[in-house]
């Protein structure tokens, strides 16, 4: 290794470096690399010029172009809000018999009723509104205050033994603990609600389904009715469907009928407009229909 060797062809001074006879050049780096750092740099100063860019003390250069993205979201958001509200306001003025029939509007209606749901509904009655153990199924079980979407949305805006004055009012007495009835009572009573939705149980055990039979006339079709199909008056729920709030079971409908139930559904009118309440009592007769 020779250093400071001059390569006689080239004239370039050597690194020094050598592999096998071939020497490496002390050569400077290719024109190529100004070329392009020099592509850079003009489209660096173009575009700034052009784009906000720089800070200034009062404020940032704008651009020659004057573009402002600020602007362009703020308008988007705005017009969103301007249609959002005019979907709204139809809402509000019609009649639910109208908006049913209207496609456009109720495109909306799933579109926000399912986001309205997800963010508000669904932790107690689940993301299809099938219901979870303590809160029904509104999607599918018979309703306990009717099928309407007046009803519905009347359900939402005051909600059921909730703080808002005009609440509805329901309750399932606590038969065993208030001593209403003994425990022997209790278990034919229960022995016959257990019949009523699977009708096999009434061979097994027919002498207390008999007495149960008649208790359930005298203790309990005041509220869920002679048939024990539910009664919309008492917010009874239907005995007979295999839908249950709390469990259909013989030990969950033996802590029913003890001690009591009494669900709380919240009040929604603090929360939701009119409009919207309109627009989540047409959800869940979507969900129910089965278009969701
Ligand atoms: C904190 C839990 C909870 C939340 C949140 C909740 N609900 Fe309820 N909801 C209940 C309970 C519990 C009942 C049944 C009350 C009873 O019968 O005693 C009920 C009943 C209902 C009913 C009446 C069902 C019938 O059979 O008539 C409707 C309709 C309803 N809810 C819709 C909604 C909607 C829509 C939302 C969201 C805006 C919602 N609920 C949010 C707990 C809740
Ligand atoms: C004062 C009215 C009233 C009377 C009387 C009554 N119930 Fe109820 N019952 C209700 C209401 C309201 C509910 C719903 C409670 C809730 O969802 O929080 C209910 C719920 C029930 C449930 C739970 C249903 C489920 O889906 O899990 C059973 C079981 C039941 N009642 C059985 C009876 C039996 C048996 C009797 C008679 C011994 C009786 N009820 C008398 C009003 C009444």
């Amino acid at each position: 290794m020779e250093l400071n060797e001059r390569d006689k062809f080239t004239g370039h001074m050597t690194t020094g470096h050598e592999w096998n006879g071939i020497k490496e050049l002390n050569s400077p780096v290719p024109r190529v690399v100004w070329l392009f750092l020099g592509v850079f740099a003009t489209f660096g100063i173009i575009w700034t010029l052009l784009m906000p860019s720089w800070p200034g003390v009062s404020g940032y250069f704008r651009g020659l172009l004057g573009v402002d993205h600020r602007v362009a979201v703020e308008q988007t958001i705005s017009e969103a809000a301007a249609e959002k509200a005019a979907w709204l306001d139809r809402i509000a003025s019609e009649d639910f018999d109208a908006i049913g029939a209207d496609g456009e509007l109720m495109a909306v209606v799933r579109d926000t009723g399912k986001a309205l749901f997800a963010d508000n509904c669904a932790a107690c009655h689940s993301a299809g509104g099938t219901g979870n153990a303590g809160y029904p199924s509104i999607a599918a079980a018979p309703m306990m205050w009717g099928e309407d979407p007046e009803t519905i949305a009347e359900t939402i805006r005051v909600g059921i033994n909730s703080t808002h004055p005009e609440t509805r009012y329901a309750q399932m007495l606590a038969f065993g603990r208030d001593g209403m009835l003994g425990r022997a009572e209790i278990d034919a009573v229960v022995a016959y609600v257990e019949t009523l939705s699977d009708p096999a149980i009434a061979e097994a055990q027919p002498e207390p389904v008999a007495t149960g039979e008649r208790l359930f006339a005298d203790n309990c079709a005041g509220c869920h009715g002679v048939d024990a199909k539910g009664m919309v008056e008492t917010g009874a729920p239907d005995l007979t469907d295999p839908f249950w709030t709390y469990g259909g079971d013989r030990r969950s409908i033996r802590t029913s009928v003890y001690g009591g139930r009494q669900g709380v559904m919240p009040s929604w009118e603090a929360r939701f407009s009119p409009a919207e309440i309109k627009l989540l009592a047409l959800y869940v007769l979507d969900l129910r229909e089965g278009r969701q």
